[in-house]
Parts: C-alpha cells; structure tokens; sequence
C-alpha cells in the first residue's frame, strides 16, 4: 500500500467515524429522563410541605357524578334552535368533513331519543365504580374494576390499566373491560384482571392543568402515582391513540412497574425509524411478507393520507384555545368534529358514504356516550391542548422517542388505522418486541369496534410474557 492510499484510508476512516458519530448524535440510542414525580400542575401555588399534601389529599373519593335534570333539558333546547348548516356538496358523503344532511339526522337523534333515554344511558356509564383522587394538583378520575377474592381462585390474575385516546374517552373501554373483568366465571377462561381506566389529565372528569407544559411525559408521571396510591407495583397496560405514547412512555421511565405494554397502535416517530421505513418502500419484500406489504406500502400514500387527514392536529398543535372556543360553545359542532373521526378513522372507504359508515361498526348510543363526556365536563380544550403539549420544544427534548425499552411489548396493527410501523422500526424502541399481529378489519378504535378481537389478541400476549418473563400474579 502506498503511503498515500494509507493516508487516504486514514483520512476516510476519521471521515467515517465523524459521521458515524454526528448520526449516533442524531438518532442513536438515549438514556432515560428523570421527571420529576411531584411536578405540581393545580391552579393554586405548590404546597409548601408537600408530605403534609399528600397527607392531606390523597385520599381515594368515591364520586358518583349524576347530573340535574335542568343540565340535559338545557342541551335538548339547544339541540332544539333551527341549525344553521350549509347544504352538502352533491354526491360529497363525508369528503369534505361531516355532512350536514346527515348531521341533522344525528341531532334528531340525540335530542329526541338518545337524551329522553338519559337516566338510562347514565345507569350504563356508572355501572363501574368511578373515583377521584387528587394527584400533584389535579382531580384524577378513574374507574376501578377489582376482583373479589372468590372470583381469583385457579386463575391468573393481573392488573391492567387501560389508556384511552383524542377524541376518546373512559367509554372505549366498557365492552373491553367486562372481557377483562369476567366475573361470571368461564372455566375456559384462565385470566381475570383488576381494571384500572383513567380518564387522561385534561379529558372528562380528570381536571386539566392550569400550567402549560403537561404533556405526554408528565401524564405519564401522574398516572404511575396514580398506580402506586392504588396498590399497583406491577401491572400490564393497554394504549390506543394518545394512549398508546402515554402507555410507551410509562415503559419507558418506570419499566421496573411494567409487566408488559400492549397497543394497538404502536408507533415509533424517531428519526432512525422514519428513515428505515422510507428506505424499507424502496424493497418491502425484503421487509415483509408479501400478503402483508399492503399494510405498510405504499409509504406515499400513507403520507398523503396522513396530510388529508391531519389538519386537526395542526390545529390542535398550535391553537387548541380557538378552536376550543368554537366546539365548547356549540354542541353540534362539537359532535360532528368528534365524530367524522369514529367514520375516516375507522376505515377510510367510509368517507365515500352519505353517513359516514359511522352506524357499520358501532351504536349511536356508544357514540353519544362519548360525545356526552366531551359536553358534560366541558373538556374538549383542555384534551386539544395536550397536542400543543406533545410538540413543545420541552417535550422534545426528552427525546422519549429515542430510549430503548426491555418492557415485554405487543402490538396489534388494524388495517383501517392511520399509520403503521415495521417491526424493525418499533425494535429499536421496545427490545422486547414479542407479539406482533394483523388484523384485515378493524382501524383506529379497536378496543370500541372489536372488544373480542382486540381482547383475544391481549391475552394472547399475556401468555407470550409469562412463557418468556418469570411473572407472578398479584
Ligand atoms: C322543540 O321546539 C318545538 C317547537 O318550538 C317544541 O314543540 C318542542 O317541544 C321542542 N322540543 C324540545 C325537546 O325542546
Ligand atoms: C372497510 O370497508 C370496506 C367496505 O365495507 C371493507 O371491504 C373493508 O374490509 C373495510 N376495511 C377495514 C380495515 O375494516
């Protein structure tokens, strides 16, 4: 070798490691943060003496929320004015956002059957136990599902808890949390699970911040005080949506809590993996199994639908406040920007149809439900601005994305969802990624649309952890 090609192989060798490093910097691995677990988010100042707080607050309140007569009256009236909506394009179904022919049958809907029906519809809503408990400032609803002694013997019995998503609420779980929670007792069925669902920081009946900066992270952080206040030292968790990153998250900063993290919408938005799947589209065979590549591929369209579809997010990521104001005060509009996600968000066909396709996977009443906690505790602000929160540059620079977790993880993909992601893009987040399944039919509110499915699919995994991990039940 000449000195010269020795130089140069020299040269090319430092040149390699100096970029090596600046992608390492740019994408490689990163250790965890430390949050800080009393990070007070309440109207007032910060308690002084914090254990004396704890002390005093952290009481458990059972709270049966039933609301006056006069609160849905009111909201009858109101469904009662003559809408003032623009006539649908011809032939447009739901293409142009909610159609407002259709949108007048739904307000029929709601104030002359659903409503009249309330004290019934309510009965439904609280048959499990609700509560509310203060953490780091805040009011925290959940509802708590908690096996009796007899109903353990010969199963296996875990904790769950179940994080719901935007524009979802504590309702996406009912049908799914029964499945869990079985108490008349299958023989065949080997699991029963304690069943916690907490209503997000900012969503229903859990109080919003006063102070900006609770994003994802920081959820994450109050709802594992939330465990622990609850007795929980282990347990399983479930996310879909804003679920499935607050989920992640808790996997990540506290993995000695987490027994496992099922989701049905697993994501990895690092740059390492976005690049991987554009570089993954240019050869999926060699990615994925040909019967499958029809769920990640084309990438060009997934974006282009993401671009159609996404407007409320930038909307929500930048000014949460004014289109607050627009729904808070208008419950009409309030259920038609609710709803056009449960149709596009399910299946994307359903756009094409005149109703939206939104009675195909699920009942009115299942979705008014939903709509009724949005109205009912006022929160459709305070659930937008946790976008604003996810895409601060402090919430950024966590950098959560990019810290590996050895959680046991499990993620279903349903094909009517958004995005999808290859296996090799969530494994350089969750080492552990040992259940990973497709569905043909199904999108983005799985547990809503398809509780069996979706609770077939958890158990499954379930069993995946205790073959591989030496778990024990509570
Ligand atoms: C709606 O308005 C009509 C006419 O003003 C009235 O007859 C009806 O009782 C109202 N319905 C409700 C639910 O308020
Ligand atoms: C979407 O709807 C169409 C028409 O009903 C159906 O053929 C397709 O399987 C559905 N897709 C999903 C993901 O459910």
């Amino acid at each position: 070798m000449s000195s010269i090609t020795r130089i140069l192989l020299i040269l090319l060798a430092i040149g390699g490691g100096l970029v090596y490093n600046q992608l390492q910097q740019l994408w490689g691995d990163v250790p965890p943060p430390t949050l800080d677990a009393q990070q007070w988010w309440g109207k007032d100042a910060s308690p002084k003496d914090y254990d004396v707080y704890l002390a005093s607050t952290s009481k458990v309140l059972e709270s049966r929320l039933v609301y006056p007569k006069s609160t849905i009256d009111e909201l009858r009236q109101q469904l009662n004015r003559t809408l003032r909506l623009t006539p649908p394009l011809n032939g447009v179904g739901f293409r142009y956002g909610f159609n407002s022919d259709y949108l007048k049958e739904l307000v029929a809907y709601w104030r002359d059957d659903y409503l009249p029906r309330w004290r019934e519809r309510e009965e439904f809503l609280w048959q499990f136990n609700h509560f509310t408990t203060e953490i780091q400032g805040l009011s925290t609803h959940f509802l708590h599902l908690k096996v009796k002694d007899e109903d353990k013997v010969g199963k296996q019995h875990y904790a769950l808890l179940l994080l719901h998503g935007w524009p979802g609420s504590v309702r996406e779980f009912y049908e799914f949390s029964h499945l869990l929670h079985q108490t008349k007792l299958d023989p065949t069925n080997k699991y029963i699970f304690d069943v916690i669902v907490p209503s997000l920081p900012g969503y229903g009946w859990s109080q919003g911040s006063a102070r900006t900066g609770l994003g994802p992270a920081q959820m994450t952080v109050i709802l594992h005080n939330l465990m622990l206040r609850l007795g929980y030292n282990k347990f399983f968790i479930h996310g879909g949506d804003v679920g499935t990153i607050v989920g992640s998250h808790m996997a990540t900063l506290y993995p000695e809590n987490v027994l496992g993290f099922h989701s049905n919408m697993c994501t990895n938005l690092s740059p390492k993996s976005q690049v991987k799947a554009w570089l993954a589209n240019l050869w999926p065979s060699l990615f994925v199994s040909k019967e499958l590549e029809d769920f990640f591929f084309p990438k060009a369209k997934e974006a282009s639908f993401m671009i159609e579809e996404s407007g409320y997010f930038h909307l929500q990521a930048t000014k949460p406040d004014t289109i607050g104001s627009a729904l808070s005060n208008n419950p009409v509009g309030l259920a038609a920007y609710i709803l056009e996600k449960f149709s596009t968000w399910t299946n994307a066909s359903y756009r094409a149809l005149p109703d939206g396709g939104l009675t195909q996977r699920y009942t009115l009443d299942a979705l008014f439900d939903n709509v009724m906690i949005y109205y009912l505790t006022n929160s459709i602000t305070t659930s937008q601005r946790l976008y604003a929160e996810s895409y601060s540059n402090a919430q950024r620079a966590l950098n959560l994305e990019r810290v590996p977790t050895a959680v046991p993880t499990g993620c279903a993909r349903f094909k009517g969802d958004l995005m999808q992601f290859l296996d090799i893009q969530l494994q350089d987040k969750f080492k552990n990624l040992i259940h990973s399944t497709y569905y043909r039919r199904g999108g983005h509110f799985a547990a809503l649309e398809g509780p069996k499915v979706l609770y077939d699919d958890f158990i499954e995994f379930v069993k995946k952890v205790e073959r591989k991990f030496n778990i024990k039940t509570l």
